[in-house]
């Protein structure tokens, strides 16, 4: 197992995802004689995990199952430990997208954080690219370089323990992209232009705060950066629910009218409704978006530099 290439079986060493139910899983480190602690009961790794494929069922010892799923950036985010406020799929997705990274790139990124926007870079650079990323907290650069390793992407990756703002990213000309997220990132848009190639590439900074963008985007200008552009992204996720409504009783009257009823015979409804005469209902599914949804994660401004 790696995060940048997949592997069919559970091996000793791997992290993989212990997945329960919606939206309830967490990720286990798998070691010979160890045990895990489910709901559903214990799940010992030696027996349970270690040989087994990828994506298999595994019963636990109160009866109860659970899957065993093979660890992506995208699982990681959702399970990872947080050390920092982290950076989600949805902006994520974005900015990978935006700041064109492919197989190949080079990518300075600051600060490192949790790790969960470096996971995903080095997934989408591999397995030619390069991330260096930057953390001025020294636990925080350890710990992410203990992750990289158990997650056999250490080759793909260099943590480096600095202020960006003050040292910059401690390389020059050879990025095609740079990511602050940084409380100060207009302090970083010097060094970010020296770490990118003379040729160009693309920068991008994400600030929770507009005062942080307004400071970023005269301080891209100032050095010469174009196309300067911020864009916020929002997610709407949908529930698929059956929904039952009452009929109106309009009387007698209208029973009898066949025309205003609802016809499950017609091929362009079978299938999507369903009627109960006797208890006066109608069914039907239908995406229903959740009630409450994730609103401001942060602004995305991005620019070239040409
Ligand atoms: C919000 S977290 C980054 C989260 C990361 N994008 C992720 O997805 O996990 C910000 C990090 O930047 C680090 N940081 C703040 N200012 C910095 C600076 N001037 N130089 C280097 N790191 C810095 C902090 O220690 C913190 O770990």
């Amino acid at each position: 197992m790696s995060f940048v290439e997949y592997g069919d079986t559970i091996k000793d060493g791997d992290t993989a995802i212990v997945f329960l139910g919606h939206e309830s899983m967490f990720p286990v480190k798998v070691q010979h004689g160890t045990v895990t602690q489910t709901k559903y009961g214990v799940i010992r790794h030696s027996t349970d995990l270690i040989g087994k494929k990828y994506g298999s069922k595994v019963t636990c010892s109160k009866g109860g199952w659970v899957f065993i799923l093979h660890p992506t950036p995208e699982l990681w985010t959702m399970n990872l430990p947080h050390r920092t406020q982290i950076l989600y799929s949805t902006d994520i997705s974005i900015i990978t997208m935006m700041l064109e990274l492919k197989p190949g790139s080079i990518v300075c990124e600051s600060g490192t954080g949790s790790g969960s926007l470096s996971h995903a870079i080095i997934r989408t650079v591999a397995p030619t690219g390069h991330l260096y990323t930057v953390e001025f907290h020294q636990q925080r650069a350890e710990k992410a370089r203990e992750e990289f390793r158990e997650h056999g992407v250490e080759h793909l990756v260099t943590v480096t323990n600095q202020d960006v703002c003050k040292n910059g990213f401690g390389v020059s000309n050879i990025a095609d992209a740079v990511f602050l997220d940084i409380p100060s990132p207009w302090e970083a848009i010097g060094h970010a232009k020296s770490a990118l190639k003379a040729e160009g590439g693309r920068i991008c900074s994400f600030s929770p705060c507009i005062e942080q963008v307004q400071r970023t985007c005269l301080a891209m200008e100032e050095y010469g950066f174009t196309e300067i552009n911020t864009l916020e992204i929002l997610l709407r996720v949908y529930n698929v629910r059956t929904i039952s409504l009452q009929i109106p009783d309009l009387g007698r009257a209208a029973e009898s009218n066949s025309s205003t009823g609802f016809d499950s015979s017609s091929p362009s409804n079978q299938g999507s409704l369903c009627t109960n005469l006797q208890q006066g209902t109608v069914q039907f599914k239908s995406g229903v978006p959740l009630r409450e949804m994730v609103g401001h994660t942060g602004y995305l401004t991005f620019a070239t530099k040409s």
